[in-house]
């Protein structure tokens, strides 16, 4: 079995606990067009600037928002903090952009930390490096005022080592001022990314060496993410976006500690008119798919400018709550297994326990390669009853398989969940 390098953070839980909650909330939920918005639309900042004077989540209630995503098995979150926008979720004192200053009046961000540490769940931060509203942030590629007439002159002034400074400044509020954060979210490096002579940002722009250096001394065990642009070795965890991995993540041929995120919908904030919502099984397929391939799911959630969760949301989260109620097992705690998998299935391991996700419902046969004789008992979880070990001799024969392989008979019809899961006990 795969084991990545210990880093200099602590992936210990993290790698048992498997599924987190992502959640984006910020002004771009008012207009509801994606959290983009602000850049796609080219948005000047006084036009922007009327979500900031609404912002007035009324319905709002973390407690709330942490019981959904624990019932539907996840144990982390990781929520915006900062998002490109500059908005910030907490009552910071380097900028009036905060959300004490909205009609809202409080610090969404202690709140809600709070409660989810109340309800069991390890609290994540997420911030952007990426800042549309500070004076000082260098007008680049994704600005919203990139193609301003007077771009040049309008950058004449702007300041990025300040703004660097501003970063520390802020990290520091968030990390000293928010009790034990146990993962720092850095979201994104563009070095190349030129815009009619713009130029992208990268590690020289953030002062990622320094700022990097703040989090590990103000607190050591912190998980880091990789979009600092730094040398790989001082992630903690990678972070693949909108892709599910087949193998286990490689980063220059090693192993390493991974996490895959993803949207319900196509959208990370709150996106009313955006419908490709995922299917039961496009989720609990992603679910499976990362921890058999030794990684994480950060399933995301886009708040509404209420500070509810939209509906269809709340039924996704219900179809990983229903599953998880019942096949847990064969995620937390679980890795990759070192044998092969049988057809359109996965497999998930911890230790002498061998799992089997069914994608696609065989008919009565399900071969195990290299694991004749190896198993002392098989059950399915989704209701503990024994699946047979050795099928008829009749059928066997005729199946022309090697000795070595197992061959579990199976009812003829799938039962009523989502992926039936064999747990087998090896001896
Ligand atoms: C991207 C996007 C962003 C989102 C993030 C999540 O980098 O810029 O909107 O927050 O991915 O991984």
């Amino acid at each position: 079995m795969l084991k990545p390098k210990p880093t200099q953070g602590d992936t210990s839980w993290f790698v048992q606990d498997r599924f987190g909650i992502f959640l984006h909330w910020g002004l771009y939920s008012l207009p509801a067009r994606h959290e983009w918005v602000q850049s796609r639309e080219e948005l000047p900042p006084e036009a922007y600037r009327q979500y900031f004077e609404r912002f007035n989540p009324i319905a709002y209630d973390p407690h709330q928002w942490a019981r959904v995503a624990r019932d539907a098995g996840m144990k982390y979150a990781v929520i915006t903090t900062k998002h490109h926008e500059g908005f910030c979720l907490w009552d910071t004192q380097y900028t009036d952009y905060k959300v004490t200053n909205t009609p809202y009046g409080q610090d969404a961000l202690r709140l809600f930390v709070e409660a989810f540490r109340a309800e069991g769940l390890r609290v994540g931060f997420y911030y952007s490096l990426l800042d549309w509203h500070h004076p000082d942030f260098l007008i680049d590629i994704y600005h919203p005022l990139r193609n301003h007439p007077e771009v040049a002159k309008l950058n004449v002034g702007r300041n990025m080592k300040r703004y660097a400074g501003y970063m520390r400044n802020q990290i520091r509020e968030l990390l000293t001022q928010y009790g034990p954060i146990d993962i720092l979210w850095c979201d994104f490096s563009y070095p190349d990314a030129d815009y009619k002579g713009l130029p992208g940002k990268g590690r020289n722009d953030w002062e990622s060496e320094k700022l990097l250096a703040l989090v590990r001394e103000l607190r050591p065990g912190i998980m880091m993410n990789n979009r600092l642009d730094l040398p790989v070795a001082q992630a903690d965890f990678f972070t693949p976006e909108q892709v599910q991995p087949t193998e286990w993540y490689q980063i220059n041929g090693e192993a390493v500690v991974w996490e895959a995120c993803h949207t319900l919908s196509g959208s990370w904030g709150y996106h009313r008119d955006e419908s490709t919502w995922k299917s039961p099984e496009q989720l609990i397929h992603l679910l499976i798919d990362s921890v058999a391939c030794g990684g994480n799911l950060l399933m995301n959630v886009g708040p509404t400018p209420l500070g509810t969760f939209d509906p269809r949301a709340i039924s996704a989260l219900s179809v990983y709550g229903d599953w998880m109620k019942l096949h847990a097992d064969g995620i937390y705690n679980c890795t990759q297994s070192a044998f092969k998998a049988p057809r359109d299935c996965r497999l998930t391991q911890n230790g002498k326990k061998l799992y089997v996700h069914i994608f696609a419902w065989p008919f009565r046969f399900l071969c195990l390669e290299k694991l004749a004789g190896k198993v002392a008992y098989a059950k399915f979880l989704h209701d503990g009853s024994e699946v047979l070990l050795t099928p008829p001799k009749w059928e066997r024969a005729q199946m022309q398989v090697k000795d070595s392989t197992l061959v579990l008979t199976l009812p003829i019809l799938k039962a009523e969940v989502v992926v039936p899961v064999i747990e087998l006990t090896l001896k």
